[in-house]
């Protein structure tokens, strides 16, 4: 194997080896960076989202007091509030949703699915986390799921969620006495469950990884080639021309040039032992001559 081939082969797996652990390393790195982006949106909904709930219960209700003495007006809710809020957010963002999601709902709207109820179901455990985060696929890609327990931690919930007995009568002519009853005091009656899209996310991840692999390979493409030239010129061809020379002078024949020695590197170096070697050589078959 020639001097080029193995100089090309070594240095070759040396990068395939080097780019792979990179590669992986950068892969998880980017990954997960794009799960924490993800995470970071959920969160930043279900903050939105507690944010309407308060102002439905700081600033709303007091002034719709009087009114829904006579009228029930769900406009005081905060369930109500940030549910209809975020309907319209969903409607800018698809695949971006807020559900309060309830075992046993006031609004039939906000009854858990299967997958909701597995999760509220982890949520009620004993000892379960604050937070839950799933994912599942879609047909748009993976959604990625933030969900919190809904417990009821106030008295004053159980005015509407108790008995119909108990709710205002203009609440359960609306809602009807079957749902949403029968709460009790820190019981965990649902999730606030946020779900996000991955795929954006997951895309520039991609795009990311493939520039960031892409750029290293061309770099090592141009180091790789102007290493070979360096080579070429630098040691292969003046050592080639040296062993032409030398097979020569071996089979007698002295009439060649000196070789060129410029220089201050070991091919230098060599090549002037080499000339001064063919002197020597030449003044000894003289001597002989003579
Ligand atoms: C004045 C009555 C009233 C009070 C007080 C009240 N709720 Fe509700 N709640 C409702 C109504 C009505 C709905 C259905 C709203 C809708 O149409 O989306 C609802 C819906 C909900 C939902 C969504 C799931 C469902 O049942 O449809 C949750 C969760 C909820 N309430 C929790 C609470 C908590 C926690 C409290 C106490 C902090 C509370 N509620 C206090 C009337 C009330």
């Amino acid at each position: 194997m020639g001097l080029r081939a193995k100089f090309n082969i070594s240095i070759l797996a040396a990068f395939l080896i080097g780019l792979g652990l990179v590669a992986a390393f950068t892969w998880k790195v980017i990954r997960d960076n794009a799960r924490i982006e993800v995470i970071h949106e959920a969160r930043l909904i279900a903050a939105e989202a507690a944010a309407i709930r308060r102002y439905t219960v700081v600033e709303v209700r007091p002034l719709l007091a009087n009114q829904s003495r006579t009228r029930f007006l769900p406009h005081t809710v905060p369930a109500f509030a940030a549910a209809t809020t975020q309907r319209d957010f969903t409607a800018a963002f698809p695949d971006y949703t807020y559900k309060e999601a309830a075992l046993n709902p006031t609004n039939p709207a906000n009854r858990a699915t299967a997958v909701e109820k597995a999760i509220i179901d982890d949520l009620r455990r004993e000892g379960a986390p604050d937070t839950v985060i799933t994912t599942r696929d879609s047909p748009t890609g993976p959604i990625l799921s933030i969900s919190r327990p809904l417990r009821i931690e106030s008295k004053d919930c159980l005015t509407c969620h108790s008995t119909p007995a108990a709710a205002p009568v203009a609440m359960v002519d609306v809602y009807g006495p079957d749902n949403g009853f029968g709460w009790t005091l820190n019981e965990v009656i649902g999730a606030q469950i946020v779900s996000v899209p991955m795929q954006v996310a997951l895309n520039r991840a991609n795009d990311t990884f493939f520039q960031f692999i892409g750029g290293a390979s061309l770099i090592f493409a141009g180091v790789l080639a102007l290493l070979n030239l360096l080579l070429h010129f630098v040691v292969i061809r003046p050592i080639r021309a040296m062993s032409e020379l030398a097979s020569a002078i071996s089979t007698g024949d002295l009439s060649g040039d000196e070789f060129p020695a410029k220089g201050k590197d070991e091919i230098a170096s060599l090549a002037q032992s080499f000339n001064r070697m063919r002197r020597s050589l030449v003044s000894a078959m003289k001597l002989l001559d003579s």
